[in-house]
């Protein structure tokens, strides 16, 4: 049986498989799928092949970008499981589970609350014989978010053009949000990044996490800092949720077995105490080439006014649409299409060459 991977790598698991060539491959095939993720231009680059989503944490954004990418690109996806565990090592019962869907799918979407757990399934599918199943890492626990961080480079090259020179303002907590860790990797891949962290009441990046040049502040200077950045740089202000579910269980061993009410209650305790929150008035400080970012969801530390302004500095919802085309590209390349994403950027240079000799015609010079 032949062999599915993608540059040497038949699951996507972690930022650390990634060259930045491979990171801007990626973006390039998102952004030519583009026209695809509107209503009416559908694809069947992946006709026959099926999804699932094995949940073990709540998702909604990512959820609903795997399933929409499969459905748009002619996939099929199977129901998504959904069960909530709180385990920190993985059962041997989550093992089978997540075979029998192998034998069952050809690219399991897989988020669980283990940083190990990913790596240990990937393991027992590669030994699985006659099957080419490969494993998305949708989140393993507070590790990593490789797919959270190439959307996130692709909404900044959209919006902002480069992924080098950038100077990274990350806000909330460090300490448990993949995301950030995911970041921690991929911003290395690209050139004279600065980052710099902003942990929100003591949730501060793990020393190991940290790559030469982080600089951590205590929140107050995320208020000062605008006047220090040249007017001219590209800004990314990432901000992230508290982790109130992993700091809870840290808090109260007993968490998972509390009532609904109990845990609305702790959560919200949680995120009064380490409140924070993305004002207009620093965005209006920060340079004209800042975007705002967040993985979502979001607590209080974006409001309405905020999130929902039409300020172009505000990224978040634009986020999740771009989201959707980095989730073509990458289980199309993962599915072993690549061949067939170069006929749709054919097609595309096809496109922009004639719509180019269009206006040529109606602006001639
Ligand atoms: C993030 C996640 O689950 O890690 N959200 C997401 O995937 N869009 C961030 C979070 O949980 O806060």
């Amino acid at each position: 049986m032949s062999e599915i991977s993608w540059r040497g790598h038949r699951h996507l698991l972690t930022m650390n498989q990634f060259s930045r060539k491979d990171i801007e491959d990626i973006h390039h095939f998102s952004h030519i799928l583009k026209p695809y993720s509107r209503e009416g231009n559908k694809l069947s680059i992946l006709k026959g092949s099926i999804l699932q989503s094995v949940l073990f944490e709540h998702s909604t954004r990512t959820l609903k970008r795997h399933e929409s990418a499969m459905k748009i690109m002619g996939g099929d996806c199977l129901s998504p499981h959904l069960s909530i565990t709180s385990s920190m090592e993985k059962g041997e019962s989550e093992t089978d589970t997540v075979i029998t869907y192998a034998q069952n799918a050809d690219i399991l979407a897989i988020r669980h609350p283990s940083p190990n757990s990913v790596y240990l399934f990937a393991e027992r599918i590669n030994e699985l014989k006659n099957n080419t199943t490969r494993i998305i890492n949708c989140g393993n626990g507070p590790d990593e978010h490789p797919t959270q961080a190439l959307l996130d480079y692709h909404t900044i090259m959209e919006e902002l053009g480069t992924l080098d020179d950038l100077i990274w303002l990350i806000v909330g907590d460090l300490e448990y949000g993949r995301p950030v860790h995911s970041h921690m990797i991929g911003t290395q891949k690209f050139s004279n990044n600065k980052i710099i962290g902003f942990p929100v009441g003591g949730l501060s990046l793990q020393k190991e996490r940290r790559t030469s040049g982080y600089e951590e502040f205590d929140l107050d200077y995320l208020y000062k800092i605008p006047s220090e950045i040249p007017p001219d740089s590209n800004v990314v202000l990432y901000a992230t949720r508290i982790q109130f579910e992993r700091i809870a269980r840290k808090r109260y061993p007993d968490y998972d077995n509390f009532d609904e009410a109990r845990k609305r209650q702790i959560r919200d305790e949680i995120y009064r105490e380490f409140q924070y929150q993305i004002t207009l008035p620093l965005l209006d400080a920060l340079p004209e080439k800042t975007r705002l970012l967040h993985p979502l969801p979001r607590g209080s530390e974006i409001s309405d006014e905020v999130f929902f302004s039409n300020n172009p500095k505000v990224a978040p919802i634009e986020q999740i649409r771009y989201g959707v085309q980095t989730t073509m590209a990458y289980i199309a390349l993962f599915s072993g299409k690549e061949d067939k994403l170069r006929k749709v950027e054919t097609l595309w240079f096809k496109i922009c060459y004639n719509s180019n000799r269009l206006l040529d015609e109606i602006f001639p010079n």
